[in-house]
């Protein structure tokens, strides 16, 4: 791994260790890399009515959007601090949510996503194929 993918692996780590999830006790850690060298992250964030929890990547999203961020999203880093061996892939809602950030830039970012032996670096677009983004809805 490049130095810039380590240093986005250990920002998702720091983040996952800031997570809510005492129901499900997973904590999951998101850092988003763009262009400009920025890097924003996310934790899940759980609820007391179970359904109604917030993936780390969706957080990451928000925070993104809030700070100004439309486009520019080169990588991403997903972490599961009780995953296995088998790294952690951000959930097919969470996908969605990227890819609203990607398509606004035009951007495929690389997914590192981390298990305990391994990283496995995955376009986007392998990750959501033939995806429903702004695109769509012009015209
Ligand atoms: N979770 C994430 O934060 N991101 C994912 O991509 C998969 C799942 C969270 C949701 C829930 O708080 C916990 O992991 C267990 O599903």
């Amino acid at each position: 791994m490049a130095e810039h993918e380590s240093a986005l692996v250990a920002a998702a780590y720091a983040a996952a260790e800031k997570a809510y999830a005492p129901y499900s006790n997973y904590p999951v850690g998101a850092a988003l890399l763009f262009d400009d060298g920025a890097v924003i992250t996310g934790c899940n964030v759980e609820n007391a009515s179970y359904g109604l929890a917030l993936c780390a990547e969706t957080v990451a999203v928000a925070k993104a959007f809030e700070a100004g961020r439309r486009g520019g999203l080169v990588a991403v880093a997903v972490v599961g601090l009780k995953a296995g061996d088998e790294p952690i892939t951000p959930c097919g809602r969470c996908r969605q949510v990227l890819n609203e950030v990607a398509a606004l830039g035009g951007t495929d970012p690389l997914v590192l996503c981390v298990g305990q032996e391994q990283v496995r670096q995955v376009p986007l677009s392998t990750l959501l194929p033939h995806a429903f983004g702004p695109s769509n809805l012009e015209g």
